[in-house]
């Protein structure tokens, strides 16, 4: 049994500083007020912190591990490479982010092609908003030190007890303060340490209880977040959800088994009506979950897509799309050229 209980290594304090730091300057908001004056928010099975006082005794709390160090979704990435290309300043949104790797990633892509952006988040726990997480744990496991530095590498896991493998799948779990102390010794680049934030403000609590200014998102992106995980009704929290979303904006929500068949239906097999917004669905074979991407009608990319749409059938709500980064490649980036062309 992993043991929680062991004392934090020394080089989370700087993480820990920079998540005080994050809420003085307020980076780091608590819209909905703090739980019993909690700064890294209300409990959260999925937080990545070693130190959050929840619940310590399950084996699921604070660690790095596979559900919260994804990256952004391919898919995701054509959005962001067609806000690139437009050379608009763009508003994002991410729900549920995790470790912060998929923020990063964003972060990354508008950096490196020189366009403005605001990048804010939501999450029951905050991340720091200078260290950019850039590997996904099983990144971090395979790059570990191996060889030469076995013996140093291995104290540092048997001491810290921070990683294990609990089954056959290789599902692994790295203490952040771990991964931390690993890259301090061996040069790790698990996180990029930045000299300004990389996500300019997380909302931190519940979403169902916050209020976010309305249509103010061009680009919001769900990946296993308050859609999937939050409480009542999946119908009205994707209302509150769609709602944020700018009148040229996109939501994209992977993973989205709340709906039946892939279908936008409720689940008494009721469609759920939208009329602001044309939906795609691209249908995941291995049962993983669908991705859902709401494109509002006014916006731009609805304008790009509407010639392939017209020759598509719309069953239930939802145009259904072979393969969504091909889609989206062919017909929302592939007629505009891109900057590097
Ligand atoms: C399973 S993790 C997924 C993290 C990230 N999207 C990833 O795939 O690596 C769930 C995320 O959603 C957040 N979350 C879950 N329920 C939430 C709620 N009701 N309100 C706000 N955030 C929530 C968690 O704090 C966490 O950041």
């Amino acid at each position: 049994m992993l043991d929680y209980h062991i004392p934090i290594l020394p080089a989370y304090e700087g993480y820990a500083k920079n998540l005080e730091e994050g809420v003085r300057n307020g980076l780091i908001v608590h819209p909905g007020g703090r739980v019993s004056g909690a700064l890294l928010g209300p409990f959260d099975k999925y937080s990545h912190l070693p130190d959050k006082s929840d619940d310590t005794t399950s084996a699921r709390t604070g660690a790095l591990r596979q559900s919260n160090t994804r990256p952004l979704h391919p898919s995701a990435r054509k959005v962001i490479e067609y806000f690139i290309q437009q050379k608009r300043k763009f508003r994002y949104l991410e729900i549920g982010h995790g470790a912060g790797h998929s923020c990063f990633d964003v972060y990354q892509m508008a950096q490196i092609a020189g366009v403005e952006r605001e990048i804010h988040s939501v999450g029951l726990t905050p991340v720091d908003p200078s260290y950019g997480l850039q590997m996904t744990i099983m990144e971090v496991v395979k790059t570990l030190p191996q060889t030469e530095r076995k013996g140093d590498f291995e104290t540092l896991i048997r001491n810290a007890a921070h990683l294990r493998d609990t089954d056959t799948s290789g599902y692994w779990r790295l203490r952040l303060d771990a991964a931390l102390e690993l890259q301090r010794a061996f040069g790790h680049q698990i996180f990029a340490v930045l000299d300004s934030p990389f996500i300019d403000r997380q909302y931190i609590g519940d979403f169902g209880e916050m209020e976010l200014p309305e249509k103010s998102y061009d680009f919001i992106h769900e990946d296993r977040g308050f859609l999937y995980h939050g409480r009542g009704s999946f119908e009205k929290r994707l209302e509150k959800v769609l709602k944020l979303v700018s009148k040229n904006g996109v939501l994209m929500v992977q993973s989205m088994d709340a709906t039946h068949d892939g279908f936008l239906t409720d689940s008494e097999g009721k469609e759920i009506v939208l009329e602001n917004f044309i939906v795609l669905v691209w249908l995941d074979m291995n049962d993983e979950g669908d991705t859902h991407f709401f494109v509002h009608r006014e916006s731009d990319i609805a304008k790009k897509l509407a010639p392939a749409l017209t020759k598509m059938t719309r069953e239930r709500g939802a145009y259904c799309v072979g393969d969504m980064g091909n889609f989206l490649e062919e017909n929302l980036l592939s007629l505009t050229p891109t900057s590097n062309q």
